[in-house]
């Protein structure tokens, strides 16, 4: 298990979820219930837990810098630096965050050299028989839904707010997902392979009666044909680049 540390030093009951591609999802955390970028990013930084602050007091603090007051009165002519334009600009620059060109992306614009015969075969396993496409679709291989898949967890995820979608969590997308084990809203998942094991037998052991997934009836070879395919959605070049802060 591995979760995210916040404010505390305690862990907080969530593994962190990446921030790529979400310019084009429409409700956010691991169980959907904010239902913006804005909304989402007062969770943050006022929980106890994470980043345990008040929304005015860090408007107070954002304000002491010179150049923050002069910014948001460049991009906010009428309103200047306020919590709701803080809000704002936090969610549009990760509107910003994409996952970049991957050879994944090389070989479906027709470069057929540009990922191997095994990879090129996982991708068949991923769209067929592991029916890996059923969630995990589009160009960001999510379907923006949220779906039971039986990992070890106590946690009820949507059901928490929802009783129709007991122990449902968002499909998360799967781009750059070789670079971010470990997996799940839990973190409870180490590795690619394990991940592949787990959809494979149907779920975590006593947990499969909560999953809206069946086991698969996959090889051995097509189990590393999937992994070699996962590998393909890195992106060539998987930096962001770091905004130049002003400075205090
Ligand atoms: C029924 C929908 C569904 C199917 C089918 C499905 N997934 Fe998922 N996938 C999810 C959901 C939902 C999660 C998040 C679950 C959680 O954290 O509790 C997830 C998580 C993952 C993760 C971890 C992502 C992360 O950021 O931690 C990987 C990797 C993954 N799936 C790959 C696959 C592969 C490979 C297949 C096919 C063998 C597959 N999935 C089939 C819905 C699905």
């Amino acid at each position: 298990m591995s979760l995210a540390i916040g404010a505390l030093n305690a862990p907080l009951k969530r593994h962190a979820p990446t921030v790529e591609n979400l310019a084009e999802a429409d409700s956010f955390f691991w169980d959907g219930r904010a239902e913006s970028l804005e909304v989402q990013a007062v969770g943050p930084i006022t929980h106890p837990k994470e980043m345990n602050a008040d929304l005015d007091e860090v408007i107070n603090r954002l304000s002491a810098i010179e150049e923050y007051r002069r910014y948001f009165r460049i991009a906010y002519p009428s309103e200047g630096l306020t919590v709701d334009t803080m809000l704002r600009s936090i969610a549009t620059y990760e509107r910003t965050l994409r996952s970049g060109w991957s050879r994944f992306d090389d070989w479906v614009s027709g470069d057929e050299d540009a990922i191997s015969a095994p990879a090129k075969r996982g991708f068949e396993v991923f769209i067929g028989p592991a029916r890996c496409a059923s969630c995990h679709s589009g160009w960001s291989f999510t379907d923006h839904a949220y779906h039971a898949i039986g990992v070890a967890s106590g946690d009820v995820g949507r059901g928490g707010f929802d009783p129709s979608a007991p122990y449902q969590f968002k499909t998360p997308g799967l781009r750059n997902i070789a670079l971010r084990a470990p997996f799940m809203h839990n973190g409870s998942v180490a590795s690619l392979r394990q991940v592949v094991e787990h959809y494979r037998v149907g779920g975590a052991e006593n947990y499969r009666h909560i999953a809206d997934i069946e086991p698969l009836d996959l090889s051995q070879q097509q189990v590393e044909d999937l992994i070699t395919f996962l590998h393909t959605l890195t992106a060539l070049d998987p930096h962001v680049s770091a905004p130049a802060l002003p400075a205090e």
